[in-house]
């Protein structure tokens, strides 16, 4: 794991894109995997501003984006599908049936994740996979005393992510209670890994995952264990860190 303290967010988005834009270059059919939360859309802004300037092609590439909201349609405005096509999607090229979203209204939840899976296995797995962290060092929505070993499942939501999360909603009550995510197991499987972090308050979860014990109780501290695993965090994210 190789920690990299930005200056700022723009910074760490400029930093991310540069992976994401880089990878495209070098493999027009590359596999990218994606992720929500206010994190990363900085970097997905630099990624379709590479777009619009001309430096990068993304008809060739797919996409699968880490998790989604049980009983949230695609148009509705909280759901994942909604945030990747307002923040990423519909600013580059990229063909709408090369990008895949867990259904948040699969009426068959076992099926709709096992075929999940099925499909980055079959895509030839993800190449670079960019994910933010929760409070509660949370990856994806697998919360802690996640199973390291997991696919693509439902989950629970851990009352720490339904309160981080409910500045998105009109109230608490709004929030869905249950969501389908990629397993840790499905994560460690990416190539190559890029976890950014900003902000004071993910501080402890940067601690735990980087210097703390590998354990289900800090689920990101798994990302020890993976062979190309970069971290960008700001000051305020890497405030807690001894070294
Ligand atoms: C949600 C997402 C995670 C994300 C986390 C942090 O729980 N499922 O993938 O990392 O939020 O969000 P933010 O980047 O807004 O702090």
């Amino acid at each position: 794991m190789v920690v990299r303290i930005c200056k700022d967010t723009q910074a760490m988005g400029k930093a991310a894109a540069a992976l994401f834009v880089a990878l495209a270059t070098e493999k027009p059919n590359a596999v990218f995997g994606l992720a929500t939360g206010s994190t990363p859309v900085p970097t997905y802004s630099e990624m379709a501003a590479a777009y619009q300037a001309g430096a990068v092609d993304y008809s060739g590439i797919t996409t699968f984006n880490l998790d989604e909201y049980v009983g949230l349609a695609p148009d509705h405005p909280q759901s994942y599908r909604y945030f990747m096509e307002t923040n990423l999607f519909k600013h580059i090229n990229i063909p709408t049936e090369n990008t895949h979203v867990l259904s948040g209204l699969a009426t068959d939840p076992e099926a709709e994740c096992a075929a999940y899976e099925a499909m980055i296995d079959a895509a030839g797995g993800i190449d670079l996979q960019i994910l933010g962290i929760g409070n509660n060092g949370h990856i994806a929505f697998n919360e802690p005393a996640a199973d390291f070993a997991a696919v693509t499942h439902t989950v629970q939501l851990t009352e720490s992510t339904i309160e981080a999360n409910k500045r998105f909603f009109d109230s608490v009550d709004d929030v869905p209670r249950s969501a389908y995510t990629m397993g840790i197991g499905s994560i460690m499987k990416a190539k190559k890994i890029v976890l950014l972090a900003n902000g004071a308050a993910k501080a402890d979860a940067i601690k735990a995952m980087v210097e703390g014990p590998v354990t289900p109780e800090c689920p990101a501290s798994i990302l020890q264990f993976h062979p190309d695993c970069v971290v960008l965090v700001d000051e305020a994210a890497a405030s807690k860190l001894s070294k």
